[in-house]
């Protein structure tokens, strides 16, 4: 089984082959999402929201994101692991991204994710690519900058800001990015953007013509109810697959019909008879 690389990722794009991505933050979650087959897993800053319990993506640091990374990365042997840079971890100087994204790496993540577009950041990715650690770039609505952004708007819903993020986008892609996120933009800047670059636009809310996917997996398994986007497509509910079965779990336990037989360690007769109790065959 080949490991899915930057180059692999740049391909699909121009073969018209769609990019397949979903986050994943645990091995046991990581190793079943990457077994059925999809192209890039996203240890994302939603962590913070969907594992964490936190309101916003900023509740995240590096610690955590370090633990998620390396557990999501024992889990997978061909999707291309992709770590978030959380947000603190990289604001502060060049010197400070370039170390964190290191630590990302070393933590067993294959490309880092970067949210924004600013000459900062430009010049942030320029830095990672040329030593070799390979960047998803993050535009139109960045939950990072969820103050400054003002909530959880659509952005590029005109043609001026459709025309600044492309700006933004190409500059990235000079700087060496591998590929772009673009969150909830609308639909007519998701598919001009996407037309004028040649490394792929991965989306999320914004619409059908950008060159792949990405959703929150708990959205997707219908795990985290706190809030759901009107972008998310929900494949299964786990939260009532969850509470059923434990609730069973419950009753059984109360009701004494767990454990059974096949579930309990016993003793061999002679042990048994030591203690005064009949053999297994009679009790
Ligand atoms: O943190 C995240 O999960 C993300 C995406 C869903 C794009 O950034």
């Amino acid at each position: 089984m080949k490991k899915v690389t930057p180059e692999n990722i740049k391909l699909l794009k121009r073969a018209g082959e769609k990019i397949s991505s979903i986050t994943a933050y645990d091995y046991s979650t990581a190793r079943i999402v990457d077994k059925a087959g999809i192209d890039i897993i996203l240890v994302g800053d939603s962590a913070a929201m969907v594992m964490l319990g936190y309101p916003t993506t900023h509740g995240i640091g590096m610690n955590e994101m370090k633990i998620f990374t390396s557990a999501v990365a024992r889990g997978v042997e061909r999707a291309m692991v992709v770590a978030d840079m959380p947000f603190g971890s990289y604001q502060a100087s060049i010197e400070q991204g370039v170390t964190n994204a290191c630590d990302l790496i070393i933590a067993g993540a294959n490309a880092v994710k970067i949210e924004g577009g600013s000459d900062y950041i430009v010049e942030l990715t320029e830095r990672l690519t040329t030593q070799g650690m390979p960047v998803l770039s993050h535009l139109g609505f960045t939950p990072q900058f969820l103050n400054a952004l003002g909530g959880y708007k659509v952005q590029a819903k005109g043609a001026e800001q459709t025309e600044f993020i492309l700006k933004q986008a190409l500059k990235l892609q000079a700087a060496g990015a591998f590929g772009i996120v673009l969150e909830m933009v609308s639909a007519e800047a998701a598919e001009y953007i996407t037309q004028r670059l040649d490394i792929p636009t991965i989306g999320i809310g914004a619409g059908k013509s950008t060159d792949g996917q990405i959703l929150v997996i708990d959205d997707v398994l219908g795990k985290y109810k706190d809030f759901l986007p009107k972008f998310v497509k929900k494949y299964a509910d786990l939260d009532s697959v969850i509470s059923d079965a434990i609730k069973s779990y419950i009753s059984d336990v109360k009701n004494e019909r767990f454990p059974q037989d096949e579930h309990i360690f016993k003793m061999d007769d002679t042990e048994r008879g030591k203690l005064g109790y009949a053999s297994n065959n009679e009790s």
